[in-house]
């Protein structure tokens, strides 16, 4: 049984620990995370300004925000540092036959 919205982003395998991937689905860019074999999805643009969250630099499940070093938890899209007010939006992820996917209508799960 496959939920009616679930979207697919990209494969597993294109993501890779420490590293955000940008994919754009949907009307969305978003950025994939791999934190501990979890698949982990968040808005790509930063809530501070111009920023790309996929080639921000990446500690544990902490992204930073290359532009102005402002930096989210990427599990929770809190903010954690610093220029950052805003929280980062997250998606509901899960894997489907080697596939991440996402689905906007449901909460994300930390
Ligand atoms: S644009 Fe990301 S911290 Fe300013």
């Amino acid at each position: 049984m496959s939920h009616p919205m679930l979207i697919r982003l990209c494969s597993t395998i294109d993501v890779l620990e420490g590293q955000g991937l940008q994919v754009t689905a949907a009307d969305l860019v978003v950025a994939v995370f791999r934190v501990d074999d979890r698949y982990y999805v968040i808005d790509d643009a930063c809530t501070h300004g111009p920023g790309r969250l996929c080639e921000g630099t990446v500690e544990g499940d902490i992204v930073e925000c290359n532009f102005h070093n402002g930096a989210f938890n990427i599990r929770t899209g809190e903010v954690v540092s610093p220029p950052c007010l805003i929280p980062i939006r997250t998606y509901y992820a899960e894997v489907r036959d080697g596939q991440v996917c996402i689905d906007p209508e449901r909460p994300a799960e930390p």
